[in-house]
């Protein structure tokens, strides 16, 4: 590439040569206007080069510009590169941008980024729903004017980040409990990280609850036990008193045995993730074992049918059905007053679903007890719950049960009208 200045010194000479050889033939003006439009060649060749550039800077194609050739062809050029490496940085701080928003939008926890001055520069959509935001409409407000609590008003307020705080009756409506914390960033910035820890809050009362129901179903029959013993060692009793109150003993020990081998039952169904199996049960067989237990505890006071209504037997569990099925068989005698009716029944439905269902004649249970039934210890009627020996167990061994063997158990129920107690088996656990 010829270098400026020496096209610039080649252009003036050119000017020179061509005014001194028309100034030899010709007149002195005629000779100026030689050199002068000589000279004016390179202006009007770089007027119309900066028109065209004009014109694609304009309309933002600087990139397609067809390169002249000559003086401003270098020029072009670099110009063209310049643009498309600028162009290409940008994309890729775009698609960095884009892959951080994609990240934060997968995070399970809200995330909200604060100016200096707590305004909302950034929400995911997380965040959006736990506070009721919406990014668009509520960029760069205070989020002191957005979230109304005076907890998280004082906490932001205090400014002082280092321990979390914790927002109950959040969320659309109003059930969730958040976790929330503050983490400065940048300039005087800050990140406020919010994860929903509900189901953890639930786990914990659960836990909490069931520690404590624990003690208390241990609690009844171990006073009453001590109030046995201390009464037998301290008082003369004759040989039949004696006998009387080894028996209300053995009832009370009986009573904290089946708790505790209950709880094992779970403990054992909750600790077993893995689905049960599926070796063939013979229905027939099971329908067999469930009548006789049904007569010993019914002791004849009872109506109870026992129906097979499909020969398609059962895949899964037989040990885990037999509990579920006798769980189910046992509650409806028990909780039916003498001269009632049990119907114990198994049946391939339209659907091709296996269907073992327990239907009674007795009291019937409340519409609001029944989402309740299957949780650990949860008892309709306490004291006559316990009058029977219930601890509140079976319903929860059931569901466990069911669910490992992918069933759903339905229940209907009205008081005074009698309780259907059905497991619904998938076609896949059928034997067919
Ligand atoms: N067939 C039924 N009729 C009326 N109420 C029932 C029936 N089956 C269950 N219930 C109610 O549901 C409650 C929970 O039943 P579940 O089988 O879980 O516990 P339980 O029978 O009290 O004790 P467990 O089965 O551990 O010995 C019972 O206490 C009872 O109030
Ligand atoms: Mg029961």
């Amino acid at each position: 590439m010829i270098p400026a200045l020496t096209r610039f010194a080649f252009i003036v000479c050119l000017a020179f040569i061509v005014a001194f050889i028309v100034l030899a033939n010709s007149s002195v003006e005629l000779a100026i206007s030689a050199g002068i439009s000589i000279l004016a060649v390179p202006l009007v060749y770089s007027y119309i080069n900066l028109a065209r550039l004009r014109r694609y800077v304009l309309s933002d194609t600087i990139e397609k510009m067809p390169l002249p050739s000559g003086f401003w062809e270098e020029v072009f050029f670099k110009l063209q590169r310049l643009v498309r490496n600028l162009k290409q940085k940008i994309r890729t701080i775009e698609q960095q941008h884009d892959h951080f928003i994609e990240a934060f939008q997968a995070s399970p926890n809200g995330i909200i980024m604060l100016d200096e001055s707590d305004q909302i520069e950034w929400c995911n959509s997380i965040a959006e729903r736990f506070f009721g935001l919406i990014f668009k409409r509520d960029v760069m407000q205070r989020i002191n004017f957005l979230i109304r609590r005076p907890e998280f008003i004082q906490y932001l307020h205090k400014r002082n980040f280092e321990d979390s705080l914790l927002l109950e009756r959040m969320g659309p409506n109003s059930n969730l409990s958040l976790m929330l914390q503050a983490f400065p960033f940048g300039q005087k910035r800050h990140l406020l990280l919010v994860q929903d820890i509900t189901d953890l809050q639930k786990a914990d009362a659960m836990r909490r609850d069931f520690v404590a129901n624990v003690s208390h179903e241990m609690r009844t029959p171990i006073t009453v036990l001590m109030g046995f013993l201390e009464t037998v060692q301290s008082l003369d009793l004759k040989r039949e008193q004696q006998d009387q109150y080894f028996e209300m003993m053995m009832s009370q020990a009986q009573r904290m045995k089946s708790l505790v081998e209950d709880l094992l039952v779970l403990a054992n169904l909750e600790a077993n993730t893995l689905p049960a199996t599926t070796a063939v049960i013979k229905v027939e067989t099971l329908m067999a074992l469930l009548k006789n237990d049904a007569e010993a505890l019914s002791q004849g006071k009872h109506a109870l049918n026992f129906h097979v209504n499909s020969p398609i037997n059962l895949l899964g569990d037989e040990r885990e059905i037999l509990s579920a099925f006798g769980n189910l068989v046992s509650n409806a005698i028990r909780y039916t007053p003498d001269i009632g009716a049990v119907d114990v029944s198994w049946r391939v439905n339209e659907q091709g679903q296996g269907e073992f269902s327990v239907t009674d004649t007795g009291p019937g249970i409340a519409s609001e007890h029944l989402p309740r039934l299957t949780e650990r210890f949860y008892r309709v009627d306490r004291s006559r719950s316990r009058d029977t020996g219930g601890t509140g167990l079976g319903l929860a061994i059931v569901k466990h049960i069911a669910n490992r063997h992918q069933a759903q158990l339905v229940i209907e129920s009205m008081p005074g009208r009698g309780s259907t107690f059905m497991l619904r088996f998938p076609k896949e656990r059928l034997d067919s």
